[in-house]
């Protein structure tokens, strides 16, 4: 009777804590206020961009003139949107692309400009047309630039300059989804400029090969040295390893982060990068396979280790039985 007694108090503040506590904590710590003190609601907009977060930041910050500018840039990329693109036009001005995302690995203004092979299936369409109008802007980092065209890729905006190229050079980009794109890959074109994952042997400049001999290995380390050092000079300081990154912040964190980095962290210099939904699934993907690579083993031997339990446990029974036999 006093176990139960006791069990029924230990189960009670156990409940209070996970169902009262624990949340409230969680709420409390992750509220962000504005200048007023008004709770800010950090939300989810399905990996569709249409500056609701980019308007309502600057309304925050008073500042009116940065307001009507955001207003007007976003209403132009609904603009591009609904017009229609010719995919032929497109081809041809995608040649201007090219000329930076040639997969050539060489690192400019910072970064190395990502692949674009699978940018028509993991980024969202408004994105890409908000991105070659201005791609300060875009990604919703125009604060740290005096003028947006000073952006690594600025100079976009003087050699694709009318709305309709626009819509040609997207259209075209949207054509192109090739097959089934792997979590890996998406995660490679999409943060690998910026971030390593030293539990998948991922650096700035891709996966680290095997190296035979010693001298080659060090020659590649200093590679990616080299490469973190203008990153950091890029950025103001190395973006975090994110081979932990998914068991240290919860899903909802990461998925309005990646949307809007300036939502979880105001100020950052991470920019946006304007995954579409399925692209956002393969880079949650890829971290939580990266950060924890033994769960799909731990997952498979679960089954064999309750078996194992149950077998024991009737065999251990049997035992006892056939023992108090023999005493009777
Ligand atoms: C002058 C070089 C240059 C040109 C030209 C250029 N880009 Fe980029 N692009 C970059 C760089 C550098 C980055 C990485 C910027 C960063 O991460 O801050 C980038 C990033 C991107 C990204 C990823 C953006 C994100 O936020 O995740 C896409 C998509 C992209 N460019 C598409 C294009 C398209 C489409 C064109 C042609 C219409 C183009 N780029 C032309 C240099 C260029
Ligand atoms: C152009 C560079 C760049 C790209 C691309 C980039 N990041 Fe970042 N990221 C940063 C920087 C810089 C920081 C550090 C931010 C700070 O401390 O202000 C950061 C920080 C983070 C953080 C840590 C936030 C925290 O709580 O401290 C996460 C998570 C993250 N990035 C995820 C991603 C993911 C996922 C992608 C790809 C979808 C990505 N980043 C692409 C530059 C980048």
């Amino acid at each position: 009777m006093r176990e139960l007694k006791i069990f029924a108090i230990v189960a009670f503040f156990s409940l209070l804590t996970y169902y009262l506590v624990e949340p409230y904590a969680h709420h409390a710590m992750h509220m962000k206020v504005d200048k007023d003190g008004n709770e800010i609601k950090i939300e989810s907009h399905g990996f569709t961009y249409d500056g609701t977060d980019d308007i309502a930041e600057a309304k925050r910050k008073g500042d009116d003139a940065l307001v009507a500018k955001k207003e007007a840039f976003w209403s132009d990329v609904v603009v591009v949107s609904s017009m229609t693109g010719d995919t032929v036009a497109g081809e041809a001005v995608f040649a201007n692309c090219l000329g930076c995302h040639s997969g050539a690995n060489i690192n400019m203004g910072g970064v190395v400009p990502p692949n674009l092979d699978h940018a028509g299936a993991i980024y969202d369409k408004n994105y890409l047309i908000a991105l070659i109008k201005d791609p300060a802007m875009a990604s919703n980092v125009d604060h740290k630039y005096a003028d947006t065209s000073m952006h690594p890729m600025g100079s976009i905006k003087f050699t694709v300059t009318d709305n309709q190229q626009i819509a040609d050079v997207v259209a075209y980009i949207l054509e192109k989804k090739v097959g089934e794109v792997t979590a890996k890959e998406v995660f490679t074109e999409a943060c690998v400029r910026c971030h390593a994952v030293r539990y998948a042997k991922m650096t700035q400049i891709g996966e680290t090969p095997k190296f035979k001999h010693r001298k080659d290995a060090l020659a590649h380390e200093i590679k990616v040295i080299e490469e973190q050092d203008r990153i950091k000079a890029y950025m103001g300081n190395l973006p975090p390893d994110l081979s932990m990154m998914i068991r240290a912040r919860s899903s909802h964190f990461l998925e309005t982060f990646v949307e809007n980095p300036q939502s979880g962290l105001p100020g950052t210099s991470m920019p946006r990068v304007g995954l579409n939904q399925e692209g956002y699934e393969k880079v949650k993907e890829y971290l939580t396979e990266a950060g924890d690579p033994s769960k799909k083993a731990r997952e498979e031997l679960g089954p064999w280790v309750i078996g194992f339990f149950v077998i024991f446990t009737i065999l251990a029974f049997l035992w006892k039985k056939s023992m108090w036999r023999d005493l009777h």
